[in-house]
């Protein structure tokens, strides 16, 4: 079976390390799995002045979270938490209250950093926010990802063969999870 896997990447660098390894995933993910990326960084400030009328760029991103079969957060670390854009991005797409967009999807954590704990507290900190937005989550594998900038290629292949191993069987479990959160919450 195919899944849809929408996913966000936390940062909104262009010379982005999380970029990097977003593009090093779709390159791991097994066939079953299609990536197609939720952008953010077009999206206002979240306002819940604006709950009843919802800008554009908001709906679209809610109706692209309710497209997909499971989500993949691909994040740094900003301050032992993850970037405000991100959180933007889940704070609209969580609201108005009762339209839950990522309630019952099925989501895994990852991040890059070059700091040796590679975003753990920032993954610990959307795994909690995730927990409460009711979204059932891959709680292993973990992945915290030290960037070594020679085990990635510019197209975002992966040079280094334990990296490689590692990313290929975090995806694949990610497909065996959403299988079966899917065999019991089909979307
Ligand atoms: C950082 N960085 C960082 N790293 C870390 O391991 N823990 C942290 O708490 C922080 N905090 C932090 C705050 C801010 C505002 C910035 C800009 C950076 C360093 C960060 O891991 C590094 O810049 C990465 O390259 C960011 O990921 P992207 O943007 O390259 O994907």
């Amino acid at each position: 079976m195919t899944f849809t896997v929408g996913y966000f990447v936390g940062s909104l660098s262009g010379q982005s390390i999380n970029r990097v390894l977003a593009t090093a995933l779709i390159r791991s993910a097994p066939a079953e799995l299609e990536l197609v990326e939720i952008p953010i960084g077009q999206l206002p400030l979240y306002n819940r002045d604006l709950d009843a009328d919802y800008p554009p760029e908001a709906r679209e991103l809610k109706r692209t979270v309710e497209s997909v079969d499971a989500l993949l957060f691909v994040t740094p670390e900003y301050n032992r938490s993850i970037p405000g854009a991100l959180k933007n991005a889940i704070d609209w797409g969580s609201r108005p209250w009762g339209h839950n967009s990522f309630a019952h999807t099925p989501s895994a954590t990852i991040g890059a950093s070059p700091g040796a704990i590679g975003t753990a507290v920032a993954q610990q900190s959307l795994k909690s926010i995730l927990s409460y937005c009711n979204s059932p989550q891959l709680n292993a594998m973990e992945a915290y990802i030290q960037f070594r900038p020679e085990a990635f290629g510019e197209g975002g292949e992966v040079l280094d063969e334990s990296v490689r191993a590692f990313l290929e069987k975090f995806m694949g479990e990610f497909r065996d999870f959403i299988a079966r959160v899917r065999t019991v919450l089909p979307g």
